[in-house]
């Protein structure tokens, strides 16, 4: 089968597709036949060696975390499913290896996939769609009436994260550049911003739930637009964020969360009921696998909006 692994950290030309044997499962683990991977930024930061702390320096890595597929075998004690069931499901996010004709699963990592969403949608939600899943529920715990400030609202996340909000009540000010303005206001948003014309300090309204997905807005400036009581989330858990985020909110009623993404298959089971229910999963571009190192060169780039994915069978 083929496998896009990496033996250093670097830019996408570290990324090559080799030949490996198809991997042999253990009785509690699932074969599945992979058809299609999602690309997240997730996966850049950990070749570019930007999260070592956490990934480690162990090689050849894997890229790619989440993926659509059907099951090929099933090991003895798995009970909740078949060979030929459709399913979508993440790896490891720090082990990687999803663009890959086929990965290695537990039944604790994947769902069934819905009939009404195809294998690249498939591919497409999981890791965005249960980062969004989570900010809204859980981290800001959105609920009617509120105001909510989505910044970098037209990315893999953001178009989620929009139809969450809006399904829970809230009223939504997305903050996207020129090419996102049509997708966010197609997708619910109330209010749209052009980061390219408006400065967020501008902005007149204060917020109950700020969400920076861009890495570019600080606590310091989102506390400005928050009300007394409110919460900000950004999405970089590293050890000294983490730390100084918990000590800002230690006596303060603006809160900041930052978000550590948490994989489960009751996480994937209610994203595929909201795809049944008509979440949208727009996916903006779709690359073979030779095309791997286009793919993230393009979409680290910002050239891509939305989501991508890569199809491998
Ligand atoms: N902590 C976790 O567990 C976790 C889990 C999932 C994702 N993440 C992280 O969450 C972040 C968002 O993920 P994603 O998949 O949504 O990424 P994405 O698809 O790359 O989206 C990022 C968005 O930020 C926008 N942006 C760039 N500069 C901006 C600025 N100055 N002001 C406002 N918006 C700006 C981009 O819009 P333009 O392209 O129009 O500039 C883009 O739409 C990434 O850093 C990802 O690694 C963290």
């Amino acid at each position: 089968m083929r496998k896009v692994l990496y033996d250093r950290f670097g830019d996408e030309q570290v990324l090559a597709v080799r030949e490996l044997p198809t991997p042999i499962i253990a009785p509690t683990q699932l074969l599945i036949q992979v058809k299609a991977a999602s690309i997240n930024p997730l996966d850049w930061k950990i070749y570019r060696g930007e999260m070592k702390l956490m990934s480690g320096s162990k090689f050849p890595k894997g890229a790619g975390i989440d993926f659509a597929g059907t099951v090929a075998q099933v090991g003895a004690s798995v009970t909740g499913y078949q060979p030929g069931d459709a399913v979508f499901g993440f790896l490891d996010v720090f082990t990687g290896g999803a663009l890959a004709e086929y990965v290695v699963v537990t039944e604790a990592f994947i769902a069934p996939k819905p009939a009404s969403i195809s294998f690249d949608q498939a591919a497409a939600l999981p890791v965005t769609g249960l980062a969004a899943l989570q900010i809204i529920d859980q981290l800001a715990a959105v609920g009617p009436g509120q105001e909510v400030l989505i910044n970098g609202a037209s990315g893999g996340v953001g178009l989620f994260a929009i139809q969450l909000a809006k399904l829970r009540g809230a009223r939504v000010t997305a903050v996207v550049g020129p090419a996102g303005l049509t997708p966010a206001t197609q997708l619910g948003a109330d209010a749209v911003v052009d980061y390219t014309k408006q400065h967020l300090s501008q902005l007149p309204q204060r917020f109950d739930t700020i969400i920076d997905l861009s890495d570019k807005l600080p606590f310091t400036v989102a506390r400005r637009l928050l009300k007394p009581r409110a919460t900000f989330v950004s999405m970089l858990p590293s050890p000294l964020g983490l730390i100084g985020a918990f000590f800002r909110s230690l006596f303060s009623g603006q809160k900041h969360r930052i978000l550590i993404l948490k994989p489960t298959a009751a996480g994937l089971r209610d994203l595929a009921a909201l795809a049944q229910n008509g979440l949208q999963i727009p996916v903006e571009k779709v690359y073979d696998l030779a095309s791997v190192r286009q793919a993230y060169q393009e979409t680290s780039q910002g050239k891509v909006k939305g989501k991508a994915v890569v199809v491998l069978g």
